[in-house]
């Protein structure tokens, strides 16, 4: 079972004035069960990579493999809602696709369309909201009632509740307050380590890329830059200025101690570890 993306292209709106290549050449193999994070500049082309997960965009070059399905250029793709069952992808700002006038329709809307019983839906949308942190008290509320977070969570339970093996999240934790966005990450890794879900997640913050995901993807003006684990490419300086990104803190404070002199074990990757094994070298 894999996810493959081998030799990818994407021109926006080919053969017209409009034409705009946003992905070239792109060989990418992600690893099921992780978490990875797909980083990179502002239009470097992380949308337009996540959509091609579930045949949102299809690729104008190469071809994109999801487990059992194949999405080739110019070759019909026919399984548009197996995958789609597969392969949960939720839109950045996805609380602005809420329509329902209940929170609970709102949620079960998605698995009643895969063709189960309105029952079966209902059950799903219960379990979801509450993977979210919504009980039922939500159910029979509006969505336009909600706060930002908390709409952004009905839509992430609308994704879950047709329950995904892969969930792919684009800038989920943008614009949520600082502890919104903790929760946030905290829950998709939690349903990548205990529910075996596969995660990738778009996202700016090296923070949360650090404290939560396994892997990195970098993408750079439509190019794959690097694919690495995440405790390689936050060793190497070298790695964090090709993709030209500011290391998270303790990252630069762990260099810092370096610098002078001191040795850091690479896995030390939190302030917590790192205040650990100072108090601990002090005591020798
Ligand atoms: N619908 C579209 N038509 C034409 N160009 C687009 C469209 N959507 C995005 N682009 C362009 O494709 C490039 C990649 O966009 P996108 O995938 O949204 O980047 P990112 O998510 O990394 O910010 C950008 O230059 C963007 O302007
Ligand atoms: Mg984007």
């Amino acid at each position: 079972m894999s996810i493959r993306f081998e030799k990818v292209d994407f021109e926006y709106s080919p053969n017209t004035p409009f034409a705009f290549k946003a992905l070239t050449d792109i060989d990418l193999e992600l690893s099921k069960d992780k978490m990875t994070a797909i980083i990179g500049a502002t239009g470097s082309g992380k949308s337009t990579l996540v959509q091609h997960l579930n045949a949102l965009l299809l690729p104008t070059g190469g071809k994109v493999i999801v487990d059992e399905h194949t999405i080739e250029a110019g070759k019909k793709f026919v399984k548009t809602k197996d995958l789609r069952h597969k392969v949960g992808l939720v839109f950045q700002f996805s609380e602005y696709q809420l329509f329902e006038e209940t929170i609970i329709k709102d949620v079960s809307f998605g698995p009643k369309n895969f063709g189960i019983s309105e029952a079966e839906a209902i059950e799903k949308a219960k379990r979801a909201l509450k993977t979210v942190g919504l009980d039922e008290s939500y159910y029979e509320r509006s969505p336009l009632e909600l706060s930002g977070g908390q709409k952004r969570r009905v839509a992430i339970a609308g994704i879950l509740a047709m329950g995904p093996d892969i969930l792919v999240l684009d800038e989920p934790a943008a614009g949520l307050d600082p502890q919104g966005a903790e929760q946030m990450m905290t829950l998709f890794r939690k349903l990548n380590k205990e529910k075996g879900i596969t995660v990738l997640v778009v996202t700016h913050n090296m923070e949360h890329v650090l404290k939560y995901c396994d892997e990195v993807v970098v993408l750079d003006h439509g190019k794959l830059l690097m694919h690495t684990d995440m405790t390689t490419f936050f060793e190497n300086e070298k790695y964090m200025e090709e993709a030209n990104i500011n290391p998270p803190s303790i990252i630069r404070f762990k260099a810092m101690l370096r610098q002078r002199g001191l040795d850091i074990p690479s896995d030390i990757l939190s302030i917590e570890d790192l205040a650990r094994y100072l108090s601990r070298r002090k005591g020798k």
